[in-house]
């Protein structure tokens, strides 16, 4: 973006104006420049593979409606195989009481990262594994090598060559070759949506198998990278807030009648229709998301012309100038949010019902809440990464008691990050957590 003019729009009164130019004010370029240089695949946009970027575009749709079940049962699977195999396990060791410490953000990035990976690519082999990783499993290299990659993305995507970023090409490399498509092959029930991506780049003899492994593996960040976050800021909000924390466990306690904690551990609870009742839960993480969502749409400008934002009010634009909004200044905008900076957990409910209606003065904010994007280029893992959210929150919080360790600093954000989603914590906050006694002595029966 060095040497561009940019015009940032900040009143979300006039957002809808930028985002209905969807072909003057184009997102794909910018992306399509920025994601190939950062995880190391040819830029899509070019003569070279004519089609592709539509297509890809249209696989998005595997994210959403009735793929979304498949996907939404297959998250409850694994994150119960993995907070069972996880944490679990202490218990059968005969160490059921007692509490265990962690770092939250750790807490929520191995549960979400296993969780998510196994949901959309499926499970590799245990003969896939190289020698190397007897000690460690394959899913804590990828992790580890994932969170290494991660810490320079926002270097990455501003555009400093890879080569200046000390062994970061060398861990881009390997997890590239982690998705090689003859690995793939071998890894059981991906999910349809991924499965569709691996026949679409088979379609295309210009794309060579480390360039579909780099799609594959931007994939992986897309789901991934602000996921974990927020999972993050849901959980610690809640552990932070004792009233937000009592409502939301007893409406997700409420969804289950008088079910046996067990049910919970099994294959299937929370029906996709159970998730959209549970409106406390969502308020809490809308809020959640208001608070810790800093992104920033960017347009290029497809030639010159004037952006009529209202009927008063025009500014003129030049082919290659960037038009961005801002969405953090909505969601901190005293008029729409009173208090803005603080967390209530139930701003987002109104009448037993989603509040969906914000009004800045007398006029309603149609663009109030906007963590995952605008118009054509919003999100289109928004559905899936709401009910990840809602899975693992409501899972995490049957089966464990937990609490924040006492005498510690609040969270703030690590703003370093600030334009590109989710921000991380900036401190470690520690918490413990124990499963809760009936759940234990049920399973053993
Ligand atoms: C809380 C979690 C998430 C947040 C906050 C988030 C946010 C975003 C944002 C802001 C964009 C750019 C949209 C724009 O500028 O208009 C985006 C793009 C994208 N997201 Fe998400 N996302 C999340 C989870 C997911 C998940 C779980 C997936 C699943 C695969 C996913 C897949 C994608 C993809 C593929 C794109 C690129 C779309 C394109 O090229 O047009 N996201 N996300």
């Amino acid at each position: 973006m060095e040497g561009k003019y940019m015009t940032f729009v900040m009143d979300p009164l006039l957002y809808p104006a930028v985002i209905k130019h969807g072909k003057q004010l184009d997102f794909h370029e910018f992306s399509d420049t920025a994601a190939s240089k950062t995880f190391g695949y040819p830029a899509v946009c070019t003569g070279r593979f004519p089609g592709l970027s539509d297509k890809i575009h249209r696989l998005y749709q595997l994210l959403q409606g009735s793929t979304l079940n498949s996907l939404s049962h297959k998250m409850m699977e694994n994150l119960q195989d993995v907070l069972q195999k996880d944490f679990l396990s202490v218990h059968a060791e005969g160490k059921e009481c007692e509490w265990r410490q962690e770092d939250l953000y750790k807490f929520c990035e191995r549960v979400m990262f296993e969780a998510t990976f196994l949901t959309l690519y499926g499970r590799p082999p245990h003969t896939n594994i190289d020698a190397h990783l007897q000690r460690e499993s394959w899913i804590e290299v990828l992790l580890n090598n994932f969170r290494k990659f991660d810490a320079m993305f926002p270097l990455l995507i501003a555009g400093i060559p890879i080569g200046l970023l000390g062994k970061t090409k060398s861990i881009r490399e390997q997890i590239i070759r982690f998705f090689h498509p003859h690995r793939m092959a071998e890894w059981t029930s991906p999910s349809e949506f991924i499965q569709a991506r691996l026949d679409l780049f088979e379609q295309y003899d210009t794309l060579k198998d480390l360039d579909k492994a780099a799609h594959h593996f931007a994939v992986l960040w897309a789901s991934v990278g602000n996921t974990i976050s927020a999972g993050f800021w849901c959980l610690y909000h809640l552990l932070s807030s004792p009233q937000a924390f009592s409502v939301v466990r007893d409406e997700i306690i409420g969804m289950f009648g008088d079910k046996e904690p067990e049910s919970i551990l099994s294959q299937d609870t929370l029906t996709q229709e159970q998730l959209e009742k549970l409106i406390y839960l969502e308020s809490a993480i809308n809020e959640s998301l208001r608070l810790s969502s800093i992104s920033m749409n960017i347009r290029v400008v497809q030639g010159d012309f004037c952006l009529h934002l209202n009927p008063h009010f025009s500014v003129c634009v030049r082919k290659g100038d960037i038009v961005a909004l801002y969405p953090q200044s909505t969601h901190l905008d005293p008029d729409i949010y009173p208090n803005p900076q603080e967390y209530h957990f139930d701003r987002f409910v109104e009448n037993g019902k989603l509040k969906t209606e914000f009004f800045k003065g007398n006029q309603k904010v149609r663009y109030y809440h906007m963590p995952f994007g605008s118009g054509a280029t919003m999100c289109p893992g928004r559905f899936f990464a709401i009910t990840e959210l809602k899975k693992f929150l409501s899972i995490t919080l049957l089966i464990y008691d937990m609490q924040l360790t006492a005498g510690q600093q609040h969270a703030t954000m690590d703003k370093s990050r600030a334009g590109l989603g989710i921000m991380l914590p900036a401190n470690q906050i520690f918490f413990r957590y124990r499963v809760k006694k009936n759940t234990i002595q049920r399973q053993r029966l």
